[in-house]
This record gives C-alpha cells, structure tokens and sequence, in this order.
C-alpha cells in the first residue's frame, strides 16, 4: 500500500479521502485531530519529510503572511504586533512553505492563495500556482480561490460544477460564508477547514496517477 503525508491538517478531510481510496495515508498537524483518527500525527510536519512517502504529500501550510490579501499588514502591523514581528513572520512562513515545496518526495501537492511578491522572494525554487480552484468545481457550494502548488501532478479536473448564485441572492451569501465570518475565536481554525468535494478529487485523480507511475 502506498502512503501518503497530509501536512497541516488537523480536519482529517484530505487524510479520510485517500484512506477511502485504499491508501496508507496519515495526516499530521501541531494541533490534534478533529476526529480523534489513530491516523494523525501530532507534531512538526518537517520532521517527516525523509520518512519515505511514496505515493505523494499534499500540504496546507499556513497562508496569513504569504497571502496577498495580508500583504498590507508587513507596512501597518496590526495592533499588539510590531512590523519587525510581521516580516519575521514571514520568513517563517516562507521557509515552512519552502521546506515542504523541496521535500524529498516525488509528488508534492502545495494548497496555498495567491502569494505577494515578498513571499516568492523567500521560497526556494518557486514556482506559481499550477491552477487556482473553487470548491464548487467539486460539489461544495462555496466560494474559496484556492490554488495549487504542484510537483509531478496534474491539475485537477473538475467533478461536479455547481452553478454559482446570482450576487446579491441569499444564496450567494451562503456560498460566501469563508469571507463573511464574523470575527470569533473560532473563526481562522473554521475558515482553513478543508472542503470534502475537492478532497475526493485529490484522492482520486493524483491518487491514480501516483498509484499507475509506482506500477509502471
Ligand atoms: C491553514 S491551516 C490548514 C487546515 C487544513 N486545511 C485542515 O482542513 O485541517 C494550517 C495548519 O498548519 C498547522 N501547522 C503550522 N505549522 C506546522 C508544522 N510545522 N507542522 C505541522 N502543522 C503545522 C497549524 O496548526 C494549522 O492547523
């Protein structure tokens, strides 16, 4: 049975995916899992880099300081934090994201937003997003750009396209609940949760062609 690293999910969404699938999947976070799975790992997720996983990684590293839509607060640190904090954050990030995009592993799957300019400038061999994708591609009623970092995997294909709401709708509004949290103590760990739909899919269509390239 092959095996597969999920990087930074405490949310056991990607990890359940491919253990339906029939792989030997673990998923590994410094918080415990959400489900209690004797299938999770807690910890630093670096420190499993060299443990032989064979089929693939897919990662979901943290994106606050990466992520163009924080780009402002390197400039105007949020109350409480200076701006030296902020970059030191950042680099941070950017050598979290680096260690996992030069892993030794054949097949490397990066979940991450679109990155500013500061944050590519730290990433050892960057490369851009391969595709960016909505959760309604796959089936959940959301709205989320998500983008993908990929190494020797394809794009995914979607499996199920929804039909977005009109703007304005009510509907529109649900499949905006990521953007529209009010503030809450819950709010960031509820935001990063994964959606099902486009975990199916990384389960299924790398999970395949990772499977056919060890068979070849
Ligand atoms: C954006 S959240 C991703 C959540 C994920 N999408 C899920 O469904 O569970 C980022 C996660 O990375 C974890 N994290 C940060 N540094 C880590 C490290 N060095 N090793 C493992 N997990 C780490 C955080 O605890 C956080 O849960």
């Amino acid at each position: 049975m092959a095996s597969v690293l999920v990087a930074c999910e405490y949310s056991g969404t990607v990890r359940n995916a491919f253990l339906r699938e029939g792989h030997d999947a673990w998923s590994c976070d410094l918080l415990p899992s959400d489900d209690g799975s004797n299938r999770h790992i807690i910890g630093d997720a670096r420190d499993l880099l060299n443990d032989g996983w064979d089929l693939l990684m897919v990662a979901h590293p943290p994106c606050t300081r990466l992520c163009n839509s924080g780009v402002r607060w390197l400039h105007a640190a949020p109350r409480g934090k200076t701006t030296d904090q902020m970059w030191a954050e950042l680099d941070e990030g950017a050598a979290l994201f680096s260690d996992f995009w030069n892993a030794p592993i054949e097949r490397i799957a990066i979940e991450n937003p679109v990155m500013h300019k500061h944050a590519k400038a730290r990433i050892r061999n960057y490369r851009p997003p391969a595709q960016t994708v909505q959760p309604w591609w796959f089936g959940d009623p959301a709205f989320k750009a998500t983008g993908f970092y990929l190494k020797n995997l394809p794009p995914l294909a979607p499996t199920a396209k929804l039909t977005p709401p009109a703007k304005g709708t009510d509907a529109h509004k649900r499949w905006s609940w990521v953007h529209r949290m009010p503030p809450g103590p819950d709010r960031a760990r509820e935001r990063a949760r994964f959606f099902p739909g486009m975990a199916a899919a990384m389960a299924s269509q790398w999970g395949d062609v990772a499977k056919q390239e060890i068979a070849a």
